[in-house]
């Protein structure tokens, strides 16, 4: 085992002990608690916690975690934009580093801005603990890395994020972890996949971008049937309309990149454990792997995620209506979103969810060529990856987010060459369908083969 510690102070002796990885209690929140005028309920364990009192997610949003700053009452979190914190005297750094005070160290550790995010998102997501990451991928690696050992096994999502499936299949791989991509809208496939090795099975619903819905109940019995633990990507959802540790999960991650931020201007990750040992575990991991969420980057991310209700809510009133227009367009072959009661989960959606969501994935009558004109020609919608924020996005995956797989692996998965994906922002919805429409007429019209990206 390798001896760890700060610049400062390296750690003598075996093992790390909990208070490198992820301090306790910090004093800066101690000393509001003491003055706070609900008599210290914010976050405290073993004390009324908001959630616990009823409020509502749209309250939890704007006040979890997001007390006025006890210095001098500032309602905006201060960013505490810090690397390290000063010790009062030797026998204090010791005692912190001992496990024996709580209180903060370093950065990378823990930090105070940071806190009051992984916070706020743990309430939303019904979870132990938050811990805030550098990206949605230092997320999904954190999580893999510490709950896996050589020979472990893992059951994914066959259309997961293309990084997250190639991080398995390429790079893990390496230190003896297999993984089995599967189809995981079907739980008799998942099933026959799982073996006595498997630690953890990893879903994506919705899925990317083919809008596949995965029954997460019957993920944890499988999961838990055997010695595995069943971990959600909860991206796609946002907390508002998936809670998957109420269906049973064990852990929840997020791209905050997308909807938890909404603003596209933060990459940013965050993993929610539900119990107390595995939010230890994985503090503890992130802090030897390094990919700490930065104070100022959980500034944004806190300030953005005081509207996602009002974000999510206001995209999917638009998407619900586009998919009703996409799919009564002669231009659009098929329209894949959950809200729809044509879509094959649409009950499954109904029982699991809070609400269908902002992202459409569409085949176009004209294939591959209509696509490529139907991305030249949009002007309110931007030709860019990634969703999630406020302004609607529109791509192509077969030779953006998912290049990364083989034509057989796409196909196999239902990624066609002509498939189209959009995320819906907050834009009026008048301005979204004028602008789609004239484009898919304009690619309808249009025979000539464009000279852009094939696969
Ligand atoms: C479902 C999903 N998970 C994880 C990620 C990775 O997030 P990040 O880009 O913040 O590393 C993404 C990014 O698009 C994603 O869509």
């Amino acid at each position: 085992m390798p001896r760890i510690g700060t610049p400062q102070q390296p750690v003598k002796g075996g093992r790390p002990r909990e208070a490198e990885c992820y301090p306790r209690r910090p004093p800066e929140r101690e000393r509001f608690r003491m003055r706070a005028a609900d008599g210290g309920a914010m976050g405290s364990r073993g004390k009324q916690h908001p959630r616990d009192a009823g409020w509502a997610f749209d309250t939890r949003a704007i006040h979890v975690g997001q007390e006025p700053d006890p210095a001098f009452g500032a309602v905006a979190p201060p960013i505490y934009q810090t690397s390290t914190f000063a010790f009062d005297s030797p026998a204090q750094g010791a005692r912190r580093f001992a496990g024996e005070e709580d209180g903060y160290i370093y950065s990378r550790l823990g930090n105070p801005t940071t806190e009051r995010l992984e916070e706020c998102v743990a309430a939303l997501e019904g979870g132990h603990g938050g811990l805030a990451t550098a990206s949605g991928m230092a997320a999904v690696s954190i999580v893999m890395l510490g709950l896996l050992e050589s020979g472990g096994h893992v059951v994914a999502t066959d259309c997961m994020y293309g990084p997250s499936r190639l991080l398995l299949e390429n790079e893990l791989s390496r230190f003896g972890i297999e993984a089995s991509f599967v189809d995981t809208a079907d739980a008799g496939r998942v099933e026959r996949a799982m073996r006595p090795t498997t630690r953890i099975v990893f879903v994506e619903t919705p899925s990317n971008p083919t809008l596949k819905l995965t029954d997460l109940e019957e993920m944890t019995r499988i999961a838990h049937a055997g010695d595995a633990l069943l971990v959600c990507d909860n991206t796609f959802a946002s907390p508002l309309l998936q809670r998957p540790i109420e269906k049973g999960a064990d852990i929840v991650l997020h791209s905050t990149t997308k909807y938890i931020n909404g603003h596209s201007d933060v990459v940013g990750g965050i993993i929610v454990s539900r119990t107390p040992e595995l939010h230890a575990r994985l503090g503890k991991m992130r802090a030897f792997h390094g990919g700490s969420m930065d104070p100022h980057q959980s500034w944004l991310v806190l300030r953005g995620l005081k509207t996602l209700p009002l974000r999510v809510r206001r995209a999917q009133d638009s998407a619900r209506r586009l998919a009703e227009f996409l799919a009564g367009h002669a231009a659009v072959s098929g329209v894949h979103y959950p809200g729809l009661a044509s879509h094959p989960q649409h009950a499954l959606a109904r029982r699991q969810m809070d609400g269908p969501g902002s992202m459409i994935a569409i085949e176009l009558a004209g294939g591959y060529d209509a696509g490529v004109k139907l991305l030249e020609r949009v002007r309110v919608m931007t030709l860019a990856v990634s969703l999630g924020g406020v302004e609607s996005l529109i791509e192509h995956p077969a030779s953006m987010t998912h290049a990364g797989m083989s034509t057989a692996e796409l196909a196999e998965v239902g990624i066609t060459p002509g498939m189209v994906r959009i995320a819906v922002g907050c834009e009026s919805y008048e301005d979204l369908e004028r602008d789609l429409a004239q484009a898919l007429d304009q690619a309808s019209r249009s025979s000539s083969p464009s000279a852009a990206i094939r696969r």
